[in-house]
């Protein structure tokens, strides 16, 4: 059984840091745009990799994460000349609410981590802090993944079905979700994945009913 805890989480991250900027990131680059001093909130950042990208493309981020090494290695994964441009703390999203306005979330594996019982606002707090127009890219695990089978994971991981993402992105623009589902490896060995990545864009203002800005 996995346990997701500080060490895991510091040795999952440790292994990280060479591989490429994860697709969901790149398809959120892909139509955010240059950041051009614009503030992003990477959930989870791990090893930095994505956090880093989106300093590349000229966002200015707030990356968090609770896992011990958070600081230092998020802030290794960005070049020296652009660490002005992040604000790194070690802190899970939901003590992290409320967040400051935010243009673009990104949130790779990490929302999924977040137990059940915080998810909802958690969601609130990451949705009324985008502000209208802004860009949002989450991967949720589905309910057929493996762990959703295993029982001192089934309650402390949050998963979803396909049609309660869909309600949470309701009234959304531009709503791009992408379903996978198939073995493969985790970092604790092989498993069934079952993962829904979404991209979308928060409604403009005044277009959005959800909208209590
Ligand atoms: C599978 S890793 C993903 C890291 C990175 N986003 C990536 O795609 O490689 C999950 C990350 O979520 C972090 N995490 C766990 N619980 C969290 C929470 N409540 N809020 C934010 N991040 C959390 C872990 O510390 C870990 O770094």
């Amino acid at each position: 059984m996995v346990r997701f805890d500080d060490e895991h989480w510091d040795a999952y991250n440790a292994r990280q840091g060479t591989r490429p900027v994860r697709d969901l990131c790149r398809r959120l680059l892909g139509h955010a745009g240059p950041g051009a001093g614009r503030l992003a909130l990477d959930v989870g950042a791990g090893a930095g990799v994505e956090t880093a990208a989106l300093v590349n493309h000229g966002w200015r981020v707030l990356a968090i994460d609770p896992a011990p090494s958070t600081v230092a290695r998020v802030t290794a994964a960005v070049p020296r000349g652009h660490r002005h441009a992040i604000r790194v703390r070690r802190v899970g999203v939901g003590a992290a609410l409320p967040l400051p306005d935010l243009d673009l979330v990104h949130a790779s594996f990490a929302l999924p981590f977040v137990p059940p019982e915080e998810f909802p606002a958690v969601w609130h707090g990451l949705r009324s802090a985008l502000c209208p127009g802004g860009w949002c890219a989450v991967t949720f695990f589905g309910r057929r993944d493996q762990w959703a089978a295993e029982p001192d994971l089934a309650d402390r991981l949050t998963f979803h079905d396909r049609a309660t993402v869909e309600e949470l992105f309701a009234g959304w623009e531009d709503v791009d979700v992408t379903e996978h589902e198939a073995d493969g490896p985790s970092f604790g060995g092989p498993k069934r994945w079952h993962t829904i990545e979404v991209v979308a864009r928060r409604p403009a203002s005044g277009q959005d009913p959800a909208d209590t800005r």
